[in-house]
């Protein structure tokens, strides 16, 4: 039975992104989803994982509009003006893997500790956009090791997270969520113009995920088509 009961009111975390965005137009136009809220940088309240308080603040803030039984982090970066994904081990530097860490890990563990608190006990569920790159055990290219990295990471948090919430939410179910290659920011650079979907598709697929959820699926790292991807 799915986990997720109608109506339903969700927060997208990242809601500035084109995986996000693409979430609340969803959500705003789903017919089982009474209230959306989206948050991001500039966003009032807002959240930046360059200023971690912003988490703490924020989940306090939204406390008064919750609880939600949906929660979406589609928060994450691959690149910036200053770093590219390394090709070599020779390529690894300090900067490009603290800020990734910061930004995919960090920064996500830290919005699941306080968001949490703002899941309905009674049915919920809180996905965090990870990356089938984060896979360990599918790693067969090598490469883009700081974002491979800061993901598997991330997904080892989100594991361990629903390990402690199954005793004390066994209601609320949290998952990685993989994308697929979506057409955006991130991917641009990499060819995701031509190698990805529209947002909108990508959402609408994980969407369909996320409503049919069961609460023997916390823990898990699922693929926008609902398949179970390895650790
Ligand atoms: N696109 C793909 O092919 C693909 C594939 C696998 C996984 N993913 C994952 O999907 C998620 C969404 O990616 P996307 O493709 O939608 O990328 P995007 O369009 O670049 O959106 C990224 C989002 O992250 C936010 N963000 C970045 N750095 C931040 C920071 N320091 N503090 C707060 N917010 C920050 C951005 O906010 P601003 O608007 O303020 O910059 C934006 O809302 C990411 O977690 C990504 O790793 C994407």
């Amino acid at each position: 039975m799915p986990l997720l009961a109608t109506p339903f009111r969700a927060l997208v975390i990242g809601s500035s992104g084109s995986i996000g965005s693409a979430f609340v137009n969803l959500l705003q136009a789903h017919p089982d989803c009474e209230h959306v809220v989206g948050i991001h940088r500039q966003s009032m309240p807002s959240i930046d994982y360059d200023d971690l308080a912003s988490i703490t603040d924020t989940a306090n803030g939204l406390a008064s509009q919750g609880p939600f039984q949906l929660i979406i982090n589609t928060i994450g970066v691959l690149h910036s003006e200053h770093f590219s994904p390394e090709k070599r081990l020779e390529d690894l530097t300090a900067d490009s893997l603290s800020t990734l860490f910061n930004t995919n890990t960090i920064g996500p563990a830290l919005t699941l500790k306080h968001f949490v608190k703002l899941l309905d006990p009674q049915h919920s569920v809180m996905a965090t956009l990870s990356a089938k790159v984060g896979s360990i055990e599918d790693n067969r290219l090598g490469g883009w090791y700081s974002y491979r990295a800061s993901k598997a990471a991330l997904n080892m948090i989100i594991k361990t997270a629903a390990i402690e919430l199954a005793r004390t939410k066994p209601n609320a179910a949290l998952i990685a969520l993989h994308p697929g290659t979506v057409q955006s920011r991130l991917s641009k650079p990499f060819g995701g113009e031509m190698k990805g979907r529209p947002a909108l598709e990508a959402a609408s697929d994980m969407l369909n995920v996320l409503l049919a959820l069961e609460k023997s699926d916390s823990g898990s790292f699922l693929s926008y088509s609902g398949e179970k991807l390895p650790w």
